[in-house]
């Protein structure tokens, strides 16, 4: 994500609009299509500003110290997770690790597949069942 811009100092930006629980308060969300590992796929990624009240400008203006975290879909090969549409899940802190949920599970993969909390079970409920609440139209 570092070599498309997506992350770092010179990373892209786009006007942040307005988030709610549980992934910020100011947003920024990219769609394009990415090879990672020698497959093509969609790929979404989702700049988590906050905390709550934070205006745009202070996003724009100084956005290292607003990010809350990074959380991303890639869509995987057909057959890695049939159950939901082979997206895989990442969410990452500010210093580009990986977060982990309260229990020490690490935030990539199949998030929390098969239980009622989590990344899979709540994006489950988008409009038109391709697990995308912004849009239905990246493939
Ligand atoms: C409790 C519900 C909930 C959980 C849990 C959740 N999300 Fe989301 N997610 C949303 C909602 C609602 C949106 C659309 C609004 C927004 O952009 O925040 C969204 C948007 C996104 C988007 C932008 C694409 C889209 O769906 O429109 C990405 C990428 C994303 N989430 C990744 C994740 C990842 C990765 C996790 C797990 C670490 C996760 N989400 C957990 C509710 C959730």
């Amino acid at each position: 994500m570092g070599k498309l811009n997506l992350t770092g100092d010179d990373m892209i930006r786009s006007f942040p609009y307005e988030g709610t629980d549980p992934h910020g308060m100011m947003l920024e969300t990219f769609y394009m299509k990415a090879t990672i590992d020698g497959h093509s796929g969609a790929l979404v990624v989702k700049r988590n500003f906050g905390p709550a009240g934070v205006e745009e400008d202070a996003v724009l203006n100084n956005p290292s110290k607003h990010l809350g975290a990074v959380t991303v879909m890639f869509r995987r090969e057909a057959g890695y997770d049939e159950d939901n549409k082979d997206w895989f899940w990442a969410k990452y802190l500010p210093d580009g690790s990986l977060d982990k949920n309260p229990k020490g599970m690490m935030l990539a993969g199949k998030v929390a597949k098969g239980t009622d909390k989590g990344c899979i079970a709540c994006h489950t409920g988008a409009p038109g069942g391709d697990y995308l609440f912004t849009t239905d139209h990246v493939k």
